[in-house]
């Protein structure tokens, strides 16, 4: 058959490859890889060849597109290795290289059968890729035949990965006559709209939606797109999480990177009003960073960078015991991969009404390790915590 480049410009242009694997060191050389495999993936809706280089020691990846991996494979297959192998749709190729560099291809029939894209193997998202969805298509992430732009992937996983996580807390929702809820700091809110496509749409449940910001503008963009998509009980507010105040029962917060202490007036309302759930990523944080002390631990508060971390960490930990002593069962969890946003916790509370008399002594135990006299959190849930000696 076909010489080298040809055999490459088929298998790889053409999408054919399932599988490949490059070995046979042409020169030994133990710190040098010693083999590569190959195999399709698809990275944030874009289609690569991932080639996984093997050492001793070691595994190092690399994802090209197309005419790279063509280039890539020509130059590894020329210098590197004696031997390719290719499992394609049609057929699985050998490639011998002999030391002068005469090139023989081998075809036999295929033993491989689907091309698996296993590195982003397909999710089964809640909102799927292919299905237009009407709030993807008017926030500009979907296109009307429902491919997701490029650009918006990352947005697109996190919106999935956010259901995802909402999804767990359903069995709480179900059943109940009606059930509100209020995203606080919603921002241009695409995952307020999110949650009222799988609430309302999907799941057909009751429920009611009030997106609050303190821009102006972004209320009446909210409120023009759920008009325009007959999103009828979703509606947008504009004002501040702390003077908030215009409803009476409350069955679910969600706050997502509302900035600094904006989760914690958000928090603290929720804990006010007996609300049953709390979904809160926090966004930045500032309170903390100039009231964290420890001479044990100076060696990572001497270091700015480090200690900006540790002092979102501590924040998020007493936020979390906090809401355990007042009653609430509490998971951190990754809301996104870190590449995508460092502001990756997201603190899911269910009240549960138990009080855990355990967690307030660990709680004051772990404040004076750090030296933290007081925290906004407990100021503005001072009636809550009263009686309880903190
Ligand atoms: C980083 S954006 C996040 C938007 C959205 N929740 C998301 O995750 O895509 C933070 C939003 O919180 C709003 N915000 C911050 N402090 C607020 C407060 N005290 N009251 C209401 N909104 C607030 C900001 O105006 C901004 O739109």
């Amino acid at each position: 058959m076909k010489d080298l480049n040809e055999l490459l410009n088929d298998v790889i242009e053409n999408e054919k490859m399932i599988y490949g694997v490059l070995s046979n060191q042409r020169k030994k050389d133990n710190n040098n890889f010693i083999k590569v495999n190959l195999k399709p993936v698809l990275i944030k809706g874009e289609k690569k060849i991932q080639f996984t280089y093997e050492y001793n020691s070691k595994v190092m990846h690399k994802n090209l597109g197309k005419s790279d991996s063509i280039e890539e494979l020509d130059e590894l297959l020329k210098n590197y290795f004696k031997q390719g192998m290719f499992f394609a749709i049609d057929a699985d190729y050998q490639v011998l290289i002999s030391k002068k560099g005469k090139v023989n291809i081998l075809k036999k029939k295929p033993t491989k059968e689907q091309i698996s894209l296993s590195h982003n193997r397909k999710k089964e998202y809640i909102i799927n890729e292919g299905t237009p969805c009407d709030f993807l298509i008017r926030l500009g992430i979907m296109n009307e035949s429902g491919k997701v732009y490029n650009k918006k992937y990352d947005k697109f996983k996190q919106i999935n990965r956010f259901l995802e996580i909402v999804s767990d807390i359903v069995p709480h929702i179900k059943g109940k006559e009606t059930f509100n809820i209020i995203d606080f700091g919603c921002g241009k809110s695409y995952l307020t709209f999110a949650l009222y496509y799988y609430f309302v749409k999907i799941l057909k449940l009751n429920v009611n939606i009030i997106g609050l910001d303190l821009k102006s503008d972004v209320i009446e963009f909210c409120n023009n797109v759920a008009k325009d998509l007959n999103y009828n009980k979703l509606r947008f507010i504009h004002g501040d999480i702390k003077d908030f105040d215009d409803i009476e029962k409350v069955n679910m917060i969600v706050t997502l990177h509302a900035c600094d202490t904006a989760t914690d007036a958000a928090l603290a309302k929720a804990v006010n009003w007996n609300t049953d759930i709390i979904l809160s990523v926090p966004c930045c944080q500032h309170e903390l960073f100039k009231k964290i002390n420890s001479s044990t631990m100076k060696p990572m508060l001497k270091h700015g960078i480090i200690k900006e971390k540790l002092s979102s960490l501590i924040t998020d930990s007493l936020r979390a015991n906090l809401l355990e002593i007042l009653g609430y069962s509490t998971q951190l969890l990754e809301f996104i991969d870190v590449e995508h946003t460092p502001k990756n916790i997201l603190i899911r509370s269910i009240k549960s009404g138990k009080i855990d008399k355990s967690c307030i002594d660990e709680y004051k135990s772990f404040k004076e390790a750090w030296g933290i006299k007081d925290i906004y959190l407990e100021k503005a849930l001072e009636d809550k915590l009263k009686d309880m000696d903190i």
